[in-house]
């Protein structure tokens, strides 16, 4: 079965391009963004583990780090990582999960047999300190993910997680949030001191 959101993420040994991890125990006290793709050595993956790369200082302002995951070997990734450094003008650190017999992809589920037998979708697992999965994505093998999308979604969460709120449609840091209906206005009155504006009794929008 998929994992869904709120399971505690798999925890797994394994060969990386930095050396084996266990996952949890490197994961520590961080948020993690893990991530697959198809293959090393592929155009879209080349410009995905390259922005990966380029948005370093973003993910450690979030406390969070980068797991890529591919279905070939550590010598494979260390060679293709050459490849993304010059053609995407960075360095990259973060490691990269060498799963060429596919027992993680089988664990999270990142082969999907309509696209390949053999190697990974796109998947995104976004995982909080506590191991918890915390959101999914799901790209096809054609599609390189919008990695502001990646930054903005792990802002919403840790805003939610830290004021007890939600956030509206293309929501951004800034914008303004939303009450949920389980607060009451007399507990909102205390949350949120600065007012709100009420739109509908369950539609209630705030500053944080
Ligand atoms: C790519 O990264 O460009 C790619 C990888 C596998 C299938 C299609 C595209």
């Amino acid at each position: 079965m998929s994992l869904r959101l709120g399971d505690t993420a798999p925890n797994f040994k394994i060969a990386t391009t930095t050396g084996e991890i266990d996952f949890h125990e490197w994961a520590g006290d961080s948020w993690v963004f893990f991530f697959s793709h198809p293959a090393d050595f592929t155009p879209v993956c080349t410009t995905e583990m390259g922005r990966t790369a380029q948005l370093d200082a973003e993910f450690t302002a979030r406390n969070v780090k980068p797991l890529g995951l591919s279905t070939d070997t550590v010598e494979e990734h260390l060679k293709w990582i050459k490849d993304v450094d010059d053609t995407q003008n960075t360095s990259l650190k973060f490691p990269i999960v060498a799963d060429k017999d596919h027992k993680v992809a089988q664990l999270y589920s990142m082969i999907h047999p309509g696209e390949s037998e053999t190697a990974a979708v796109r998947s995104v697992f976004i995982i909080d300190p506590d191991k918890k999965i915390r959101l999914t994505m799901t790209y096809p093998m054609s599609v390189g993910r919008n990695f502001t999308e990646m930054l903005r979604v792990i802002d919403a969460l840790q805003l939610s997680d830290e004021k007890g709120i939600a956030t509206p449609a293309d929501w951004k840091k800034g914008d303004k949030v939303i009450i949920p209906p389980s607060v009451s206005n007399d507990k909102a009155k205390d949350l949120f001191p600065n007012g709100w504006d009420e739109l509908r009794p369950y539609l209630r929008l705030t500053k944080v």
